[in-house]
């Protein structure tokens, strides 16, 4: 595949792309070309923050009233005990997929949640991943319930690792105490460091100032030196400390070099359920972070489940959302903005030949947009190629 008169993101270079045997190539075999008419050409979308294992799960018994966490939650629980099977959810997955990759993803991170004792939803999902080629697959094992509020948990996720899981997940706020909390930060660190493993957290998701686990998350990296990769989910909990914690420990992240994984629509819609008004936003402190040099990642996190009854599987929604609600709208930062959805997030997924250099991988997204604003503004995406085949537009 040949890809004609494209500008670059974010250089706004005009080049020609040639793509041979699913890679960028200085020669192509000519099958295919495309004219990018001097609009966009951006290297795909990832997506670093979705359950595939829950969506498209709500129905008339599964609606979540309080609109909480918990109470999603509680709803998941209720659903995996009397309707979560292989055949059932490997449907949802791949429809789902089908949705991401139209919207120009073509690497997704899953959570699975490993608290089900015969762990269906990872065994599942572990076969998937090695059956699929439209998209890279991660698979994060994610205690839903923690490490410790069940005793088995520990050795679940342990399984989850021997299974095929690729991160190591963790939500040190739902133990039930601070101490366990801490505990199961150092027990991810451990399982990752025995099975070379990469950790993706969700951290401090909640609104409680109080919850400061990502100061332990960063610090732990640090004394260990830990040279994989570590991410923390959600992080809404930075949203409520006070200004002068908040400045301490976004210092501290970007010093350990942890990624942070922000998911605006969800957040949004979750966090704030225990305030009256003045309402907080509850969404992590993007711009702050970002201008700290911190890796700042958008990600969609649910597809019509308990915990949100929306969701289009489109990244730039998400995006969209995250514009509005942090402080982001100035010219450099809208264009900048996309980064957070293609180089910043494909630094995590671990890709690194990724871009337009020789060698990088085969996976653009074609826009009508002049600017990268206007990607943003009209949702823009005329073609979507993955590995030199076009698998959106013709
Ligand atoms: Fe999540």
């Amino acid at each position: 595949m040949i890809i004609k008169n494209c500008v670059t993101y974010p250089n706004n270079k005009i080049i020609d792309i040639k793509i041979k045997d699913g890679f960028v190539s200085g020669d192509s075999d000519d099958d295919i070309t495309i004219d990018a008419e001097r609009n966009i050409v951006m290297p795909s979308f990832s997506e670093l923050h979705i359950h595939l294992d829950s969506v498209f799960i709500l129905d008339r018994d599964i609606e979540n009233k309080s609109g909480t966490l918990e109470e999603g939650i509680s709803l998941w629980d209720k659903y995996k005990k009397e309707k979560l099977n292989p055949s059932e959810m490997r449907n949802r997955v791949m429809k789902a997929i089908n949705l991401l990759e139209n919207n120009g993803i073509t690497r997704i991170r899953t959570n699975i949640d490993v608290s089900d004792p015969s762990l269906t939803a990872l065994r599942e999902m572990v076969k998937i991943k090695k059956e699929i080629k439209k998209v890279d697959l991660q698979i994060t094992a994610f205690p839903q319930h923690g490490l410790f509020t069940y005793p088995e948990n520990l050795e679940l996720l342990e399984k989850s690792m021997e299974l095929g899981a690729d991160n190591v997940g963790l939500a040190p706020h739902l133990e039930d105490t601070y101490e366990e909390g801490i505990k199961s930060i150092k027990i991810a660190y451990d399982l990752a460091e025995k099975y070379n493993k990469n950790i993706d957290g969700h951290i401090d998701e909640t609104d409680d100032p109080a919850s400061r686990f990502i100061e332990m998350l960063a610090k732990e990296k640090i004394t260990r030196n830990f040279n994989g990769s570590v991410s923390a989910g959600h992080l809404t909990a930075l949203h409520s400390y006070n200004n002068q914690y908040a400045s301490k420990v976004i210092k501290l992240i970007a010093r350990s070099g942890i990624n942070v994984i922000s998911n605006p629509l969800i957040n949004m819609h979750l966090q704030g359920r225990y305030n009256s008004y003045p309402r907080i936003r509850g969404i992590t402190r993007i711009r702050e972070m970002l201008d700290q040099g911190v890796n700042v990642v958008i990600g969609q996190d649910c597809i019509m489940d308990p915990w949100y009854p929306l969701g289009s599987g489109d990244p730039l929604d998400a995006l969209f959302m995250a514009l509005h609600v942090e402080p982001l709208m100035t010219p450099n930062l809208l264009e900048y903005s996309l980064n957070m959805l293609t180089y910043n997030a494909a630094k995590v997924f671990g890709t690194n030949n990724y871009g337009y250099e020789l060698g990088s991988q085969g996976d653009f997204i074609i826009t009508d947009a002049k600017n990268p604003v206007e990607i943003i503004q009209y949702r823009n995406r005329r073609k979507v190629v993955r590995g030199g085949i076009l698998i959106k537009g013709d």
